[in-house]
């Protein structure tokens, strides 16, 4: 057994995603002992009393408080997660780097790409580590769908289908969470889930270079829900209706760039949160000349993959996530028993700490975070010009590395 590695963690907002981050941390020693890495909660902040004393309480944090700056003060602490609103992520981003602190940030890093471009500068000066919450990549099925394009097996690119489809929203009650109100999280279904399919899509074929856009908000209005309580999942009957200020769903034709994978192939890549059937079903289709894949997170462990022209088994068929693809086996003895969306974080946690204790950040960064907040207000800006936008490509990202990893074997 190595030596054993211990490293002060501290944590901003105890919501859903806060929780999530805290196990992760606290599963990390048992799926990878050999890292010899434990890390240590040592303090929480969140401005809800109640949420601050749950992180003590149940969580396993040394401390709680209510002033996330605290956190940063903590000498004891050397990585933060920061996972409070989105209006919250550029000031908590800016603080953690000036406070010479490494983070992992959830998405989407800015309520704009200038926001999130600042953030990249700040831990950019400080030479801090960071990690950003695209956890899709760290499926294993879409480990292998990366590897798979990059070293040509699917031929050429020609056209990659994306729709991150949720039902989060769906009913009309459904609670105007701070998602809904553009101070606070800026785009709505473009910010929340299309980042995500703009990641992933850069993570498997490569950077989008334009676009085009189109969004429609279905329910205008929704009854409000107090910051700090309840979840964007909860139904609140006879609320009080505040106006809905953002999109709910979008649809992108884009062009992939030069140095993608799938250089000059076309995208049509769509988002909702008002889906009714389709519950968190986040889909990534790829074609190519010799063969296509799709992948759907409702199916993570599985990938639909078509490869050659003739033969008997033309036409896709179902590989099943296995030893080999990505981390799969450090979760699971076998094929057919599930990972599950939380060891998609667990992942994130190593990659994170990984970087922190001086190793690539194999994972997505602040950079990839402006890379796919790029797309998004690009996308936002075509919605309301109804014409082409180019997207300002980001040097340095982790996406653009682990393609060439793959391609390079
Ligand atoms: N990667 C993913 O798959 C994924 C999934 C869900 C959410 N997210 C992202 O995670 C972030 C948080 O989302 P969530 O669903 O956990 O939200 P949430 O509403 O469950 O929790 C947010 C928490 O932040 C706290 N907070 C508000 N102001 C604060 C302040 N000034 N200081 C400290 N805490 C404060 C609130 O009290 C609340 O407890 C969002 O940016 C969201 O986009 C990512």
């Amino acid at each position: 057994m190595n030596e054993i590695r211990e490293i002060g963690v501290g944590l901003i907002s105890v919501g859903w995603m806060g929780k999530l981050h805290s196990r992760a941390y606290a599963s990390l020693p048992v799926v990878y002992p050999e890292l010899g890495i434990r890390p240590r909660l040592v303090q929480a902040a969140d401005t809800s009393e109640e949420r601050a004393q749950y992180a003590v309480d149940v969580l396993g944090y040394e401390s709680g408080t209510t002033d996330y700056h605290e956190v940063l003060a903590n000498p004891e602490i050397e990585v933060v997660s920061i996972c409070a609103p989105n209006f919250l992520h550029a000031e908590m981003g800016r603080a953690a780097a000036a406070a010479g602190k490494a983070f992992w940030i959830e998405k989407p890093v800015g309520r704009s790409a200038e926001e999130t471009a600042s953030v990249a500068a700040a831990a950019d000066d400080a030479g801090v580590p960071t990690a950003v919450g695209f956890n899709y990549r760290n499926a294993p099925a879409i480990e292998y769908a990366r590897e798979l394009v990059a070293t040509g097996k699917l031929g050429r690119i020609t056209n990659v289908r994306g729709a991150f489809f949720a039902d989060y929203s769906a009913e009309p009650n459904g609670a105007l969470s701070w998602r809904f109100i553009r101070n606070l999280a800026g785009s709505g279904v473009l910010g929340d889930l299309m980042g995500h399919l703009a990641d992933l899509s850069h993570y498997v074929v490569g950077p989008i270079s334009e676009v085009t856009a189109a969004t429609s908000t279905v329910y205008t209005e929704r009854p409000k829900l107090p910051m700090g309580s309840g979840t964007h999942f909860a139904v609140i009957e006879d609320g009080e209706m505040l106006p809905v200020e953002n999109e709910d769903y979008a649809a992108m034709l884009v062009r992939f760039g030069d140095d993608a994978v799938g250089a000059g192939a076309i995208g049509t890549l769509e988002a909702s949160r008002v889906t009714v059937g389709p519950r968190a079903s986040y889909g990534i289709e790829v074609y190519g000349t010799e063969g296509s894949l799709r992948w759907d997170f409702e199916r993570m462990n599985e990938l639909q993959l078509a490869l050659g022209h003739t033969g008997p088994h033309v036409g896709y068929t179902r590989v099943m996530a296995a030893a080999g693809f990505g981390d799969f086996e450090k979760f699971q003895p076998g094929a057919g028993t599930s990972m599950g969306y939380d060891d998609l974080k667990v992942i994130e946690a190593k990659k994170f700490l990984q970087a922190y204790l001086g190793g690539d950040s194999a994972h997505a960064d602040v950079h990839d975070a402006l890379a796919a907040n790029r797309v998004v207000y690009a996308a936002e800006a075509s919605a309301a010009s109804g014409g082409w936008e180019s997207v300002e490509q980001v040097p340095g990202t982790s996406a653009a590395r682990r393609r060439e990893e793959a391609r390079h074997g």
